[in-house]
Formats: structure tokens, sequence, C-alpha cells
């Protein structure tokens, strides 16, 4: 039997890796110049950490967790989503205890049990960053000008930030209440699994798939028409913020974001090629978290990119330049000249990319082989030339040959390439 690949995981080949070092290149020099520092975090983590944290009632704890338990007994979990275990990682380092503000970025792999489908996928990458110690408006401007600011570094068209406010835990309850009434009209109407988050959690409801309560959604109680004043002045300036900075928002007060530690700020960045579900960044405040975890009342907020959706949109736009650098291909005439095909070799492939040929094979072979492997130049050593201390470079595409001197080889190839 031959072993597959699992449902929604996907291999990144040779070919698509420069798109990748490109993104995480483009985003590391944009965070480090907000001063923003690297964590990698465990890919596993306790269970309780993604249940008390992304929210018991989120389809990602609900239905999409790869949960497992170890030869203990322990319960663990593929990590979904990258802001729980920073959060953890500030508290088990103590980190508050010596800085007052902690600004990190993040890039690896998360994992969902979601239906796969373009741009969907079990295993995928973010990239995102958290802060937590401020608690400014300036800093949620920052957070979504940092993500605009990778996606426009990276040429990518028509980008739409959205933007909404879910309230603090003054103002929240009201709308709940405000929500769980409106929906309790129609409790009819309702599947079992909406029934008990409208119990358990009225603003879950809203990220339900049943075309009855998506078309009961539009009609529903909005949060920014229960914010508190402190919440309103708090929205009202990052949006102030961003109209300085001359970025394009949209404020959608339907978007309450899937997650539950939000509050106040959320936004997400589409673009108009993707589906309005199909956001390339998600992100906001999370002023509780840390004290849901135990820990001080430290406010906190952050956004994640997903990686291959952006690729995704990128490949749309037929975008991306990346540059291939050229190859080298070193072919010897006999074995009379291994030894000096060697020692060449461990000078070329300080400067160039090189593929040594099969040095015991008759020249030809050699040749066909870097034609095969699309090899730029090939530099061949031949009797006539090595005792003058000479080598031969032919231009693989033009057929172009002359003769280079090995003393200045580095040198001319630089000027060549
Ligand atoms: P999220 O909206 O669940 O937020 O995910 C952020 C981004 O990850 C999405 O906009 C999308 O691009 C990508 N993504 C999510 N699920 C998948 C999937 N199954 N396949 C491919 N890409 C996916 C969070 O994860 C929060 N932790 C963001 C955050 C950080 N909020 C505050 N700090």
């Amino acid at each position: 039997m031959k072993i597959g690949l699992p449902r929604g995981v996907q291999d990144i080949l040779p070919e698509e890796i420069p798109y990748w070092h490109l993104i995480e290149k483009t985003a590391r020099s944009i965070f480090e110049k907000y001063n923003y520092e690297e964590i990698r975090t465990p890919i596993f983590e306790y269970t309780e950490l993604f249940v008390k944290g992304t929210g018991e009632t989120t389809d990602i704890v609900m239905k999409e967790m790869y949960t497992f338990t170890d030869k203990k007994g322990r319960s663990l979990t593929l990590r979904p989503e990258g802001t729980p275990g920073v959060i953890r990682a500030y508290l088990t380092n103590k980190i508050y205890t010596s800085k007052p503000v902690w600004k990190v970025y993040y890039i690896g792999p998360m994992f969902r049990y979601e239906r796969p489908q373009a741009g969907r996928y079990r295993q995928f990458h973010q990239l995102g960053v958290e802060v937590l110690g401020r608690k400014d408006p300036y800093i949620d401007f920052e957070v979504i000008n940092i993500a605009v600011e990778i996606l426009k570094s990276l040429e990518l068209e028509n980008i739409e930030v959205e933007i909404n406010s879910l309230g603090c835990s003054q103002c929240r309850p009201k709308y709940r209440e405000a929500l769980k009434s409106y929906f309790s009209k129609y409790e009819d109407l309702l599947s079992p699994i909406d029934k008990e988050r409208l119990e358990r959690n009225p603003l879950r409801i809203l990220d339900s798939k049943d075309e009855k309560v998506i078309s009961l959604k539009e009609d529903a109680p909005q949060p920014l028409d229960f914010l508190c004043e402190d919440c309103k002045k708090h929205f009202d300036k990052v949006t102030n913020y961003l109209s300085i900075a001359n970025l394009n928002y949209k404020i959608n007060p339907k978007l309450v974001r899937g997650l539950d530690y939000y509050t106040r700020t959320v936004f997400e960045i589409t673009t108009t090629t993707l589906g309005a579900q199909n956001a390339v960044v998600g992100g906001g405040r999370y002023d509780n978290l840390v004290e849901t975890y135990g820990g001080p009342q430290i406010p906190g907020l952050g956004f994640a990119l997903g990686i291959e959706r952006l690729i995704l949109l990128l490949k749309q736009q037929a975008k991306l330049g990346i540059e291939k650098q050229k190859l080298l291909f070193l072919a010897i005439e006999d074995e009379n000249y291994l030894k000096k095909a060697i020692e060449i070799s461990q000078v070329l492939q300080k400067n160039f990319k090189v593929e040594v040929g099969p040095l015991e094979e008759p020249l030809r072979a050699q040749l066909r082989l870097a034609d095969k492997i699309g090899a730029d130049f090939v530099l061949i050593i031949n009797s006539s030339l090595i005792e003058r201390n000479f080598i031969k470079i032919r231009d693989f595409k033009s057929g172009e040959e002359k003769n280079i001197s090995i003393d200045n080889l580095i040198e001319t190839l630089n000027t060549m390439l």
C-alpha cells in the first residue's frame, strides 16, 4: 500500500520555498523595525490552555482541535493558534516582572481540523505579533499598521481593513444580553448547537454557518451601539490614527471574530479577491486574557496572518519578483583533473551556486546533466587550458564560450553573473 498525505496538509516543495523566504524576510524586517523580538513557543500545549483562552464555545475548541493524550494520560493539543502559547510563555517566564511592555512576533505552523479547501488547511502557517502591557489606542493602530505594511511591501493589491469594537467587561454584558434576547425570540429556528451557544455565550451564535441564523444576523444588535464612554473614545482614537496615517479602513459593525478573548478593537484584512470569510489577517485586543490565565491584569493585543492564503493571493496577482541565483556547473575532460575540480569547487561554492558534475563520467555525460538540470553556465577543465591556468566557461543559453584565468576566477564570474 502506498502511504499518501493526510487530508488538509501539504508538502511545501522546493519550488515554493522562495515565496516563503520572501514573506518571512519581509515580515521579519518590518517587525524588527517596530521593535518586536522573535519568540518560538512549543507546537503542543496543555489542552486547557486553548479551552480557557480561545474559548470553550468557539468552533476552534469545540470542533477543530487536534487533541491527544500522552503516555501519562495528560491531554495535549497541537496549537490551533499562536496567541495562547505566547501568553503562557509570558506567564511561565514571569516576563511581566522585568518588562513593562513585551512586543514579540512568531512564525510557525498551526493545526485546525477544518474542512479543507483553497486557502484553508489542517496544517497552516501564521506569522503574527502580540503586545503585552500597552493599553493606549496608538498601539492598536501600530499593530494594524504593521499588518498592512507587510501586505503592501509584498505589493498585495485591493486590501481592505475592517475594524470594529467589542467593548469591555463593563459594556459587553449589556450587548450579550441584547443579543440573547434578540435570538431567544427565534429559539425554535435554532439548531441544538446554536441553542447551546445562545445559553453559554451568545456572541458565538454569530459564527454559525446555519442559513437561518445568517439571515437573522442581519437585524441582530451590534456591539458598537453598546460601547461605554471609554470604549467609544478608544475606538474613535484608533480610527482617527488610521485616518491620520492615510490607511484605508472600513468600520464593519458586524465583525466579531471567532475567538473568545477579544475586548475592544477587533480587525480583519481581506482582499476583494478573497471571499468575505477568508481574511488574510485577523487580530484584536484582549485586555482580560492574561488574567484569565491567572496572571496580573495586563492588557494585550496582536494579529496573525495566514501565510498560505497570502501566497495564494500573490500568485493570483502574478506578483512576487523572485530572483533566481544563477547556477554554475563544473565539469572535467577526464579523471586526471579530478583533484583540480575539487580544489576549484571549494573556492567557487563559497561565492556562487555550484553543481559539481559526475566527474568520473565522460564529459559528454556531464554536459548532458548540466543541460537537464538547467545550469546557466558550465565551467570545463580541459588539458589545453589548465596548463596555462585557464578554464573554459560556456553560457548554456547562448552557447557562447570563452577562456578565463583561474587566478581571477571569482572576480571574472562576479562581473559575468
Ligand atoms: P484567526 O483569525 O483565527 O486569528 O487566524 C488568523 C489568520 O490565519 C486568518 O486570517 C487566516 O489567514 C489564517 N488561517 C486561519 N485558519 C486557517 C486555515 N485553516 N488554513 C489556512 N489559513 C488559516 C488567530 O489565530 C488569532 N490568534 C490572531 C490574533 C493574534 N489575535 C490576537 N493576536
